[in-house]
């Protein structure tokens, strides 16, 4: 089985996604999508984004890698009442269901930058876009003090190195490795823009219980574990990830969590 679609089937996303509500939809508004337009969103999980992009009007297609959450996002949208919104399997390094120019904004929400070939993704993402038209990225950053990048480090040290020419999904958090793979496809280096963004996870419980979440259900987490147990280290990386949480929580309760994270907002257009 593709290691890629694997990672992503293995837990359950929904779980997290849970947490990213609010900040998807402010993020969605920010976007500036409007009614009539149609919109792609890739690696759209279970549609933290794609469902209030349906709910702005427009007419909406999430495409991703695993089934689980395609499935999620498809009931997601029918008990919203939202025809306009689908969702469907697929993988972002290869669109071929998908004609040239079919869209007005292509989206991608810390979904695409998961996928093992970025120059096939920033080629896929611009050739679906229609002429004039926007691709969007969010991405997280490699070494940012937040909350995911932070996630992913710790998460690394406890995993078995990767395989020989894999390349980081964080390198999509570096602005010149991102404006390489749009100029590769064919993109004016002009008509890319950066600025950094705020995506804020909140959760109705004390912090350490979004680390369960993560530990239970995120596949890269659940990985992290998985390795650390056999070598007898869970419960040191257990306290790793709670002293994280717990130090960028801004909730004034302590049983509620609140941590904005730090990405690149990725702006093109095609
Ligand atoms: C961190 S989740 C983000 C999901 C969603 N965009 C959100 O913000 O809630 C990453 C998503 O990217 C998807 N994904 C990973 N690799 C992919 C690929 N090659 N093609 C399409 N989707 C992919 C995963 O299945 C997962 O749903």
């Amino acid at each position: 089985m593709n290691p890629n679609k694997a990672l992503w089937e293995k837990g359950d996303f929904t779980r997290i996604a849970a947490s990213m509500r609010d900040s998807g939809k402010s993020l969605v508004e920010r976007i500036g999508i409007t009614k009539d337009q149609k919109v792609l969103d890739l690696g759209c999980g279970d549609g933290t984004t794609a469902l209030p992009a349906a709910e702005l009007g427009a007419d909406v297609l999430g495409v991703d890698i695993a089934r689980n959450l395609v499935d999620a996002g498809n009931n997601r949208a029918r008990q919203h009442g939202l025809g306009n919104c689908t969702f469907r399997e697929g993988d972002a390094c290869n669109l071929d269901t998908i004609e040239d120019h079919s869209f007005d904004v292509s989206m991608s929400i810390f979904g695409a930058m998961f996928a093992p070939k970025p120059f096939d993704v920033a080629k896929e993402m611009v050739r679906v876009t229609r002429p004039g038209g926007r691709v969007v990225m969010g991405n997280w950053i490699p070494n940012d003090p937040t909350l995911v990048a932070q996630i992913l480090k710790i998460s690394s040290n406890y995993t078995p190195p990767p395989p020989e020419g894999f390349v980081s999904p964080m390198t999509w958090g570096v602005e010149n490795h991102v404006t390489e793979r749009f100029v590769s496809a064919g993109v004016p280096e002009e008509n890319i823009s950066f600025y950094r963004d705020t995506f804020t996870f909140t959760f109705p419980k004390a912090p350490a219980a979004l680390v369960d979440e993560f530990r239970n259900y995120y596949g890269p987490t659940m990985n992290a574990f998985e390795a650390a147990e056999k070598n007898g280290r869970a419960d040191q990386l257990q306290k790793e990830l709670e002293a994280l949480f717990n130090a960028q929580n801004q909730s004034t309760s302590k049983d509620s969590t609140s941590i904005p994270a730090t990405f690149l907002h990725v702006t093109v257009t095609v």
